[in-house]
């Protein structure tokens, strides 16, 4: 069986985390990997977390859960790919640590875009509602967002088209052995 690793995607609503994740998942696929699973927040809201709301409490303990999913997978030698805002830098690093603990490598992902690109976007036309204030708690409007220090890669997506975006993940994945040119491990 191959390798497993967690592919973490952060950044603010709009910025591209689950376009980048799907296409991830598409490639890997084509190159062979079997196990892989993607967790993506919208989905997971409305299943795994569908009680929990956006204060700072239940964003941490959305990412808990979601945590302990991708502990038992990844464990297993999943794939797992996770695309949430995810905003608060401790609970990120406690989800870093329960999967590295068992050596598992962590890729945090941060998603970079300026917030006047996003507003812009906006393919959901939430920024628009939250800067009318018919949203409460959105991230980047009346909500924080902790940006990564160390990130093991970094997108701009103001910059970089998909394909260029998802080019930077693969190589990182090539360069650090987790993946190989055409092959599974
Ligand atoms: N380099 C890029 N990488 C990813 N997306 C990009 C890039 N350039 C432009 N985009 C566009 O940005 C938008 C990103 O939307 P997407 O739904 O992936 O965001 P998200 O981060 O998952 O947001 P949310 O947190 O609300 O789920 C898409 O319309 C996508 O085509
Ligand atoms: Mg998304």
């Amino acid at each position: 069986m191959h390798k497993s690793f967690v592919v973490w995607f952060t950044g603010l609503s709009g910025a591209g985390k689950t376009t980048l994740a799907v296409e991830l998942e598409k490639k890997l696929r084509e190159l062979g990997y079997e196990n892989v699973q993607r967790l993506d927040g919208d989905i997971v809201r409305q299943d795994l977390t569908r009680d929990l709301g956006f204060t700072r409490e239940d964003r941490n303990e959305n990412i808990r859960r979601v945590g302990f999913v991708t502990e038992l997978l990844s464990k297993n030698g999943v794939i797992t790919i996770c695309s949430f805002i995810s905003p608060y830098r401790d609970a990120r690093k406690k989800v870093r640590e329960r999967v590295t603990k068992h050596g598992i490598p962590f890729i945090e992902v941060y998603v970079k875009c300026p917030l006047e690109v996003l507003i812009e976007r906006d393919p959901k036309g939430l920024y628009a509602k939250a800067l009318r204030g018919e949203i409460k708690n959105f991230t980047g409007i009346d909500d924080p967002y902790e940006e990564p220090e160390n990130p093991e890669v970094i997108v701009e997506t103001d910059k970089e088209t998909v394909e260029e975006s998802l080019e930077k993940i693969l190589n990182y994945l090539k360069n650090e052995n987790l993946i190989l040119g055409g092959r599974p491990k």
